[in-house]
């Protein structure tokens, strides 16, 4: 049984598929990478697997339990946790806002242990907030505490993106090209912590644009063209498929 499955997944918009019957095994401990042309279904992907879209085909099982179907909230709930394409942040908020109001859904306790600071409210307190502590130190954000989030270059905007997502403690990590828009320093930055966060045993699947950065990080690599899986292995192994090849021929990416 794989770890997270998805078995023949389909998801149309009309006439368009998005995916088309995409299979695919994701194994505990991975740095899955997913790459592809614009328009390719890789975000899409995503958005089945959290739950944002309900695949029109197929189903998804996690830990052998079907998910597909469940609202994004129950399924970060059981450890499937996403970042987007683009940045999100919370309007006007500080980095460490921006931390403890993702951290928000960790608390155990309720309204009223708040209110009343019970004890049990105070440990989970001192969890929450010290688990988001701990990932502004890794995520090299601590200078930055207390600007706003809006204010940070667009490079540590999309590291704050991922420190968000990390929040909520995931066994699996869906990232979205999260290097987008960065130079090869900064995208190099971004893969060590990803690297980091894997090495603690947090299972990745990465969309990356940047075949360079995906060769570097990414243990095997799926790849989509029209919605089609039509490739997968180990990073080199897909580099030199011929039908790879001819997906990208016209496109800026080899
Ligand atoms: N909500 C939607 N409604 C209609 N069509 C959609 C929707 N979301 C995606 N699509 C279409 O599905 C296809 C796959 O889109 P998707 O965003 O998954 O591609 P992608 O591989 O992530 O592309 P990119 O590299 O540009 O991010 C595209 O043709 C897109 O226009
Ligand atoms: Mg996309």
């Amino acid at each position: 049984m794989a770890y997270l499955e998805l078995k023949k997944v389909t998801k149309e918009f009309g006439k368009l598929a998005a995916l088309e019957e995409v299979s695919l095994a994701v194994e505990k401990g991975e740095i899955l990478g997913i790459v592809g042309p614009n328009g390719s279904g890789k975000t899409t992907l995503i958005n089945v697997i959290s739950g944002y879209y309900r695949p029109t085909g197929g189903a998804i099982f996690f830990h052998g339990k079907k998910i597909s179907g469940h609202r994004p909230d129950k399924i970060s709930a059981r450890g499937i946790v996403r970042t987007f394409q683009s940045n999100v942040l919370y309007e006007g908020a500080t980095v460490v806002e921006s931390m403890l109001i993702s951290s928000y859904q960790q608390y155990r306790t309720g309204h009223w242990q708040s209110f009343f600071k019970t004890r049990a409210w105070k440990e989970d307190h001192e969890r929450v907030v010290g688990r988001a502590i701990e990932l502004i130190k890794l995520f090299e954000l601590l200078n930055d505490t207390f600007l706003p989030a809006q204010g940070l270059s667009h490079g540590f905007q999309r590291l704050l993106g991922i420190a968000m997502a990390m929040t909520a403690n995931p066994s699996v990590l869906l990232l979205d090209e999260p290097t987008t828009g960065m130079n090869h320093e900064e995208a190099m930055f971004v893969v060590d912590k990803i690297k980091m966060l894997n090495e603690q045993g947090l299972t990745v699947i990465l969309i990356e644009h940047n075949m360079k950065v995906l060769m570097n990080v990414a243990t095997r690599v799926a790849v989509l063209s029209f919605g089609n899986k039509i490739a997968e292995g180990r990073p080199e192994e897909v580099m030199n498929n011929q039908e790879v090849i001819e997906a990208y021929l016209g496109t800026e990416m080899l």
